[in-house]
């Protein structure tokens, strides 16, 4: 038997962060498209990983009990990963709300019933999350504690109130960061810890989505705009998991990091202000 790695979504900033941390273990990566799954199996196979793919659809309870089962034949659930996920380019908004809000929400709390003493994990949030105005304290109260099963039910995620994809990204964004703080209250039950990264524009296949989409435009000027001057890649994302998931990231849990070459920043109080 050997410690497990769950890995949920078989893209780019997923495969990075497994390649940093997965050595040594038994690696189980889920995604919805099983051809994705299967690339990065075989890719990392191939650099002497042992990684396991299989189908998994993050909007769905059974699917993701599912995943976790078949990660517990090989061992203890030691590293959970969450790399999963759909755009806004990529997805009405009811899609957004169920892969990206819900069932990152589910995953946490399904992982975090069964992880390992000393357990650690990351979830991908994003910069978007954190360019959206401030809600009110019960709005992100109810975020951060609602049920899973009522979550899509807030008066706050209703369509009436949801303007574009863009803002249901944004929303869902927030969720997962507040989800993150409440889930490590009880992964700390456990010895475990629990923590967000939310990047800014890094260039994989989903952000590849974006240059290409309706907003084009407006994430070239991000990017250009930045403090940064330029879009991020995977292996940078992962070295902030390294930090996370590492013993130097031992009194690190509940926190949500930004990793965005300043885009932000630059919103909030630089030329890419609105
Ligand atoms: N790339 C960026 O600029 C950027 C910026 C901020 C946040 N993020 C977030 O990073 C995460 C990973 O994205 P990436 O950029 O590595 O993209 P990616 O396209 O390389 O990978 C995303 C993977 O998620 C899978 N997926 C989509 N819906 C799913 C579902 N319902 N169930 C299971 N798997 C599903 C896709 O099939 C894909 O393999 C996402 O949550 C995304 O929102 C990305």
């Amino acid at each position: 038997m050997k410690n497990v790695m769950i890995l949920a979504g078989a893209g780019q900033i997923g495969m990075a962060i497994a390649r940093r941390m997965g050595y040594r273990m038994k690696i189980v990566v889920g995604d919805k498209k099983p051809e994705n799954a299967q690339a990065v199996a075989r890719t990392m196979n191939e650099a002497g990983f042992d990684v396991t793919p299989v189908e998994m659809d993050l909007s769905s309870r059974s699917s993701i009990q599912n995943f976790i089962a078949e990660a517990q034949k090989y061992g203890n659930i030691t590293m959970l990963v969450n790399a999963a996920g759909v755009s806004p380019s990529q997805a009405p908004v009811e899609a957004i709300l169920k892969v990206d809000l819900y069932g990152t929400a589910v995953l946490l709390e399904e992982v975090g019933r069964v992880i390992a003493p000393g357990g650690v994990g990351v979830t991908i949030s994003s910069q978007s999350g954190h360019r959206m105005k401030q809600l009110t304290p019960e709005e992100d109260a109810q975020l951060a504690c609602t049920p899973t099963e009522n979550l899509l039910k807030l008066p706050l995620l209703q369509p009436e109130n949801i303007r574009d994809t863009l803002h249901a990204y944004q929303l869902a964004k927030r969720c997962n960061e507040k989800r993150v703080m409440a889930e490590s209250v009880k992964w700390g039950t456990k010895g475990a810890r629990i923590n967000a990264i939310s990047p800014g524009i890094i260039v994989t296949p989903l952000a590849i989505d974006e240059f290409n989409g309706a907003r084009g435009e407006f994430y070239k000027n991000m990017f250009a705009k930045c403090p940064a001057g330029r879009p991020g890649t995977a292996d940078e994302v992962a070295n902030v998991a390294e930090l996370l998931m590492s013993e130097k990231g031992a009194f690190i849990t509940g926190a949500d990091f930004l990793i965005d070459g300043g885009a932000t920043a630059s919103y909030f109080y630089g030329p890419l202000k609105p």
